[in-house]
């Protein structure tokens, strides 16, 4: 990557003071990273600029077909103060993946994480520092080319925003309720429901709406070819505990790999826990609970960190979990994951990057 061009603002913005409400998504900092490729060209001009609305052609191909890609990361402020992010590295891979299965150019891996690393080196003031705070990263790609034709563009923006965040749910780390859909597909396979493009989410957000109609925060999706096994809830993968094994679905082309997923698994195989990821249906699922072998349910992903969940309603049949309380092993990985994200426990497993 060229050198980043630095132009900073000269009216910065007032900043969320110490113990101010952060809803998830709606501050945002005074900067952002933005790189333009050309086809012939490549990826050049990267800078810094103040954060600010974007000029696009009507025309541009995002604008009508969807041509996107995004990641979602954060920036934790440690007990002494240094900025540090978790795992960029998986998020530059699954960018790149996003990107081969968009027929979108490469952002290269090493320049994702610099570019990453340079915007929350200058919006440092911005990381909050009350528990559970963090930057909430949001690196994107769009194809700008003015062209009604349906073809990939050849020309894009890559850009990195950031806001300061709360908790996900407003209900913190209080288990939510959620909504197994039976009618809706979210992904099948040889789709796109394994990268992370703005599709997925815009096709999601009918059974999202039905949820919350109901009472219920989000949608637990069901495979798209029998509507019969249990694939991912709307920001975040899914966990169930039956019986002393942890399931979650594998991630075979319908299912995002989620970096919290992952570091899950990995943490609880290292504590001696059978995970498996063998396809899990929901009738067996409803079963256990009925049955009360349904120990825990819990979601995983950057934005909601470990989420519990207290209640499944599939059908006609609802399904309380451990009394609607949060379960020893989520909260065991609760503590464990922000522990290692915000400093507060040694990283033996080698996830954390230094900013500054
Ligand atoms: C994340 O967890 O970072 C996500 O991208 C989920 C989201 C759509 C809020």
């Amino acid at each position: 990557m060229q050198e980043i061009r630095y132009e900073l603002t000269k009216t910065p913005k007032k900043k969320p003071a110490p113990g101010d409400p952060l809803p998830f998504g709606t501050i945002f900092t005074d900067h952002m990273f933005m790189m333009d490729y050309t086809e012939g060209k490549g990826w050049h001009d990267p800078r810094i600029v103040p954060y600010a609305p974007l000029q696009l052609d009507p025309a541009a191909i995002v604008l009508h077909y969807a041509q996107e890609s995004f990641e979602g990361m954060k920036a934790y402020r440690t007990k002494d103060g240094t900025i540090q992010l978790f795992r960029p590295e998986k998020n530059a891979a699954r960018f790149r993946s996003t990107h081969e299965r968009m027929c979108m150019p490469p952002v290269p891996e090493e320049d994702f994480v610099t570019a990453v690393k340079a915007l929350v080196k200058v919006e440092k003031d911005w990381v909050p520092s009350q528990p559970g705070e963090s930057l909430y990263i949001r690196p994107f790609c769009i194809a700008t080319e003015p062209h009604l034709g349906v073809k990939a563009s050849n020309t894009y923006y890559f850009i990195i925003i950031c806001c300061p965040v709360a908790a996900y749910y407003p209900t913190g780390l209080n288990p939510v309720k959620i909504y197994v859909e039976d009618k809706y597909v979210r992904a099948a396979p040889g789709g796109t429901g394994y990268i992370k493009c703005g599709g997925n989410y815009a096709a999601s957000l009918i059974s999202q709406e039905i949820a919350e109609s109901l009472g219920y925060s989000q949608t637990l999706w069901l495979d798209g070819v029998e509507r019969k096994y249990v694939e991912e809830v709307g920001s975040m993968n899914c966990f169930f505990k039956i019986d002393g094994t942890i399931y979650t679905a594998p991630t075979v082309g319908t299912v995002l790999p989620g970096i919290t997923r992952m570091s899950c698994i990995e943490l609880l195989k290292k504590w001696g826990y059978k995970v498996s990821e063998e396809r899990l249906a929901i009738t067996d699922v409803m079963k256990a609970a009925r049955e009360g072998k349904l120990e825990e349910v819990f979601g995983t992903g950057t934005a909601a960190v470990i989420s519990p969940v207290g209640e499944l309603r599939y059908e006609d049949e609802v399904a309380v979990i451990n009394n609607g309380k949060i379960g020893e092993v989520t909260q065991r990985l609760y503590d464990t994951l922000t522990g290692i994200q915000w400093g507060l426990l040694p990283d033996d497993m080698g996830w954390t990057t230094k900013v500054c």
